[in-house]
This record gives C-alpha cells, structure tokens and sequence, in this order.
C-alpha cells in the first residue's frame, strides 16, 4: 500500500495529507490506492475520533518511512541469525583450512571459483561418518580419536581419501577436551544438505 500511495503522490507533504485526509473521512472517490480494494475490502471505516493530530502526523512519518524501517529490522535479525556457535568457531579456526565448507562459487559473471581441496569436503565427510558410526556417541568418540591421532587403520572415511590428500595430522594440543566435544556436537548437528 505505501509503495503504491508514494508513487501516486509526488511529495512526502502530500502523502502526509493525503493519509490524514483519508483516514478522517475515507471516501471512494479519494481512494488513490484504487477502488478495486473498496469493492474487495468495503471501504475503510472513519478513524476520525480514534488518532489526533499528533498521532497521525507520527503515523505518517512511519509510513514514509515504511520500506526503511522494515529493511533496518531485517538486517537485525540477519545478524543475531548469523550468531556463530563456539563449535562453529571452532571449526572455522582448526578444521576448516583443510576441510571446505564450500566446493565452489559461481561468480556473477558466471566464472566458476573453486577452492582447491586439501582434505574431504564437511558435508561429504560428516554424512559419511554419521553412517558409519551409527550414534551421536559413537560419532562423538570417533572424533575425538581421531583429531588426537589420526591413523590408517582407523579411519571410517575410507583410505582412499588418505592416499588422495595424505593422512591427517594430529591436533593434539591445539584443541582441549571440551573444545573437541564442542566441535563434535556442532559437526553432528551440521547441515549435510
Ligand atoms: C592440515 C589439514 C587438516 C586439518 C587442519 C584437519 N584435517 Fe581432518 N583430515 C585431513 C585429511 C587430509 C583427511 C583425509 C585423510 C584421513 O582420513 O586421514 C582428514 C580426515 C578427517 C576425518 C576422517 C577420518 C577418516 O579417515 O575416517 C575426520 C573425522 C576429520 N578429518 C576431522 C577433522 C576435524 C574435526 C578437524 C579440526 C579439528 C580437522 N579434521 C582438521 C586434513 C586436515
């Protein structure tokens, strides 16, 4: 509605005016928005005694401003969506060098990045160990395994990934016990999609 009113009227002014005439005395012949909605909706009933002055020109201005407002709140709440978990962080500082969360990004040219991988791609790699290992547990403790001490004989990805890019190295003391578990939960949870 306020896209349309704005385009119909040629200044904030008349907008103004406009909103306050209408919401005094809605009339079919005033209507700007078009009588299409008269005959949808029946026309708006006179809120003529319910806002004074003061309150209309405040509405007004939040009308205006309408677009502004609701992008502002949108781009708060992006922000507090993007929140990043301690696992999260976690992973972005001790896995994700090696471990791509991306394979590749079509420009908007069309021109194809990719990031050239040095371990098994997350998504790939977490559907497959949740297969194999069957529990949170499990998975849990297969993790915390292997960021000690990777080992041929132990992986569950399968060896052709070590013959591919080479064996893990061991993150042994560059993670504590609780970071792991951390890091483990937020891998479970992670979106393979
Ligand atoms: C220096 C590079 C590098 C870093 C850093 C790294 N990885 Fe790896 N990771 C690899 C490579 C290479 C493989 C594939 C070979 C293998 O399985 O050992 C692998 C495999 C794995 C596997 C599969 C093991 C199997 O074979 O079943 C898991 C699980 C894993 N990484 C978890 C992690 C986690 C969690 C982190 C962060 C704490 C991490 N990795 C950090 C290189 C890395």
């Amino acid at each position: 509605m306020v896209a349309k009113l704005k385009t119909k009227t040629d200044s904030k002014a008349e907008f103004a005016t406009f909103i306050k005439e209408y919401i005094k005395n809605p009339d079919k012949r005033k209507s700007l928005y078009g009588k299409r909605a008269i005959k949808k909706y029946g026309l708006m009933p006179s809120l003529e005694n319910v806002l004074d002055d003061k309150q209309i020109v405040k509405l007004t201005d939040f009308l205006y401003n309408y677009e502004e407002n609701t992008m502002l709140k949108e781009k708060k709440t992006r922000i507090v969506v993007k929140k990043i978990t301690k696992g999260e962080k976690l992973f972005t500082k001790n896995c994700a060098v090696c471990h791509a969360k991306v394979l590749g990004i079509t420009n908007s040219d069309g021109y194809e990045n990719s990031y050239i991988t040095t371990a098994p791609y997350i998504s790939k790699l977490v559907a497959k160990l949740k297969e194999k290992t069957g529990s949170q547990e499990k998975f849990t403790q297969f993790i915390e395994e292997y960021v000690k001490d990777p080992e041929k004989r132990k992986s569950l990805y399968g060896k052709r990934a070590i013959k591919e890019y080479g064996l893990m190295p061991s993150l042994e003391g560059s993670l504590n016990n609780d970071d792991i578990k951390e890091l483990s939960k937020y891998l479970y949870n992670y979106d393979t999609n």
